[in-house]
Order: structure tokens, then sequence, then C-alpha cells
């Protein structure tokens, strides 16, 4: 999959940016020039979202009344012909997205299209950080890999979203309370077979990426579904009642499921540094973008942010190494081209396209026209 054309305008402090892309793409200027803005541009694109901040408003320039970004797309497996795909995001709080001038409905409709790896200061917390990131880490592959996944995860939150209003009244009815434990006990069971399938094909494909990148023995990756694995969750959740009453929500259900990262038994968090941390992060993230490209035969996109400020040189050339073998596109931001010189050494000029950032300005870079500082 290969973003070819993509054209911003007034989101964060780009005014209106058109840039043609290539396999590998390196955006580099000052701190605060606006280069982690065109990931987050894309990453609105292929989600809705930012990664940044919780809502979309600050994504838009201070002065302007809306920000849209557009990309033309090609998918790559099969299908050679380019995709159109734009978003838009308004003041008022609209959103609105297409796809070949069609109105998308939701923004899994954009995720199918544009798959997008994110890797920022924030993924690296995926080891050190509660268990809702990692199961957003898992959730990515399911729904990327098992199209009945999203169906399935839309209805259990709606199931979960019920059952706790109804746990919160004064007055429970025993049937109602029932009709939807039973329809949560059904969504729960077939997500997590869902998850616990992909998650099987994850775990060896990530052990091989990790020898690649880090010695460490012993580190085991875990799924946990998020209710005892010994019952169905419908014996749990009447077990439970009383206690879920009391705090007004369900405590036990797929909505609590979570990777568990050990080493020798205990939590990874607890035992790894902060480096190798980083790394067994790494290499989850290329894992899943290798496990994507086998199911579904195309690449994903992958978002690096400030890489040289994560990892030193040498594991930068590896993790880059081993990106550019998965053949994927991807757009890596840092301050200075130099930090990232040698990262790509055996690829061929033409598949790299270097851009300078300054104050919301995105120029492209010829080889031989200035270097890389313009
Ligand atoms: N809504 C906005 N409108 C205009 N400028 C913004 C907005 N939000 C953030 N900025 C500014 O845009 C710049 C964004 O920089 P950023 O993309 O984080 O830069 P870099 O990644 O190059 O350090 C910052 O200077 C920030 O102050
Ligand atoms: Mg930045």
């Amino acid at each position: 999959m290969l973003i070819q054309r993509l054209r911003i305008a007034q989101l964060r402090n780009i005014e209106q940016a058109e840039l043609n892309l290539r396999r590998i793409n390196l955006l580099c200027g000052p701190n605060g020039s606006g280069k982690t803005s065109v990931l987050e541009a894309v990453y609105v694109l292929g989600s809705g979202r930012s990664f940044r901040s919780a809502r979309l408003d600050p994504v838009i320039r201070y002065d302007a009344d809306s920000c849209t970004v557009f990309a033309s797309v090609t998918p790559g497996g099969p299908d050679p012909v380019p995709v159109a795909i734009g978003v838009s995001r308004e003041r008022d709080g609209s959103f609105s997205g297409r796809i070949q001038g069609q109105a998308v409905r939701n923004s899994a409709e954009l995720a199918l299209r544009l798959p997008l790896q994110l890797i920022n200061s924030s993924t690296f917390d995926l080891i050190e950080g509660g268990p809702k990131v990692r199961r957003q880490f898992l959730d990515w592959g399911v729904f990327h890999v098992e199209h009945e996944f999203h169906r399935f995860w839309m209805d259990v939150h709606r199931c979960l979203r019920q059952r706790n209003a109804l746990l919160r009244r004064d007055r429970i009815r025993a049937v109602e309370l029932a009709a939807w434990d039973n329809r949560l006990t059904a969504g729960a069971q077939r997500l997590h077979e869902l998850r616990e399938r992909y998650f099987e094909r994850f775990r060896p494909v990530f052990q091989q990426t990790l020898r690649e990148l880090l010695q460490v023995d012993d580190l085991e990756l875990g799924y946990s579904r998020g209710w005892d694995t010994s019952r169905e969750l419908g014996e749990v959740l009447q077990e439970q009642l009383e206690r879920d009453r009391e705090r007004g929500f369900t405590h036990s259900g797929p909505h609590r499921a979570d990777i568990r990262v050990r080493l020798r038994g205990k939590n990874a968090a607890e035992v790894l540094s902060r480096g190798q941390q980083k790394l067994v992060v790494a290499a989850m993230k290329l894992a899943q973008g290798r496990v994507f490209m086998a199911e579904s035969g195309r690449g994903c996109v992958f978002l690096i942010d400030d890489l040289p400020a994560e990892l030193d040189r040498k594991h930068r050339q590896q993790l880059c190494g081993l990106l550019d073998a998965m053949q994927c596109q991807i757009l890596l931001s840092c301050v200075d081209a130099e930090e990232l010189r040698d990262c790509w050494d055996g690829v061929a000029r033409q598949q790299i396209q270097l851009f300078h950032v300054e104050h919301g300005v995105i120029r492209p870079i010829e080889e031989g026209n200035g270097g890389t500082h313009g």
C-alpha cells in the first residue's frame, strides 16, 4: 500500500501542503516546525482521530474553521488503481470522510483503507502503560485480519454500556439484566475467540522479530481474555453482580483483555531497561505489520515520530533495515536528516524522499540540491 499524494490544509501550523510521497519519506526540520503534524494528518485520515489529543478540535489551525486531509492511495496487493480518500473536520464538531467521492459511515471504513502503524514516544509505553493500550494494539491486528471483529466489538460495547446503565439504577429488572448478560456473554465469547486466534498467529512472528532486534531469552507474551478462563462470562457476571452494582460498572469481560509481557515470571516493565522495552515494543509493532502483510497481502504504512530521540544509532539502523525489508511505506520524522543517514544504505535513491519542514512549510529536497539542510 502506498500513499502517493498527500494534501493537508489548515492542520496545526500547516496552512497548505502538498507532498508527493515515495516509499521512504524523511521529514526533517527544527522543533515545532510541523513534522509531527504531517504524521498526525495521515493518522487523522486513517482513523478519524489524532494521536496527540483526545479531540480533533486542537488539530484545526488556530484561525481556520476546518482542516482537511486528502490522499491518493494505491491499495497494493492485486489492486493497482489509486483510491482517493479525504477527511475534513469543522470547528463546530462535524467530521466527514470520503472514499472515492462516497461518504464514509464510520472511521472503521477509513482504517480498512489506510492501515497505519504508529511508533512514537507514547507507543513506547506499551509495556509500562495500562492494559488499554495493549488491548488496542491487539485489536488493531484482529480488526484488520478478522472481518467479523468490528461488528462483535461494537455489539459487545453496546451491551456493556447498557448493562452499566442498568447497574446504576436503584431497581433492576432481572429479565432485562439477563437479556443483556446473555447477549454480552455470546458476543464476548466470539470476540475472545477472534482475539485468541489472532494472538496465536502473532506470537511466533513476534518472537522471531524480537530475536532480530534484541537478545533477551525467556520473554513471553500471553493473552488474557478479561475473565476467568475456566468459566463462561455469564456465570462470572452473576457471581460478581453485587460488586458490579456497588461500583456501577462491569468488572469482568472482554473490555478487560490484555497482553501480558513477562520475563521469567515477572512483569517485563519491572525487569527490562527502558531501552530494552523500546526494542520489545518495536518488535511488537513490526511483527504486527508482518502478520498483517502475510494475512492480507498488503503492507501497512508506518508513521514513526522522532526515531533518533527514542533509539540509539545501532538500533535505529536495525529497525530501519527490518522496515525496509518489509517494503512498507514509511513516514519518519527527525530533527536532523544526518541522524538517519546510514539507515537506508541499501535502498535505491529514487525510493527515498527527503522533506525539509519549517514554520509549517514542507519542501521536498532533491539529491545534490543543498543536501539535508536545504
Ligand atoms: N491548532 C494549531 N494551529 C496553529 N498552530 C498550532 C496548532 N497546534 C499546534 N500548533 C503549533 O504548530 C507547531 C506544530 O509542531 P509539531 O508538528 O509538533 O512540530 P515538530 O514535530 O516539527 O516539532 C508547533 O509550533 C505548535 O505550537
Ligand atoms: Mg514532533
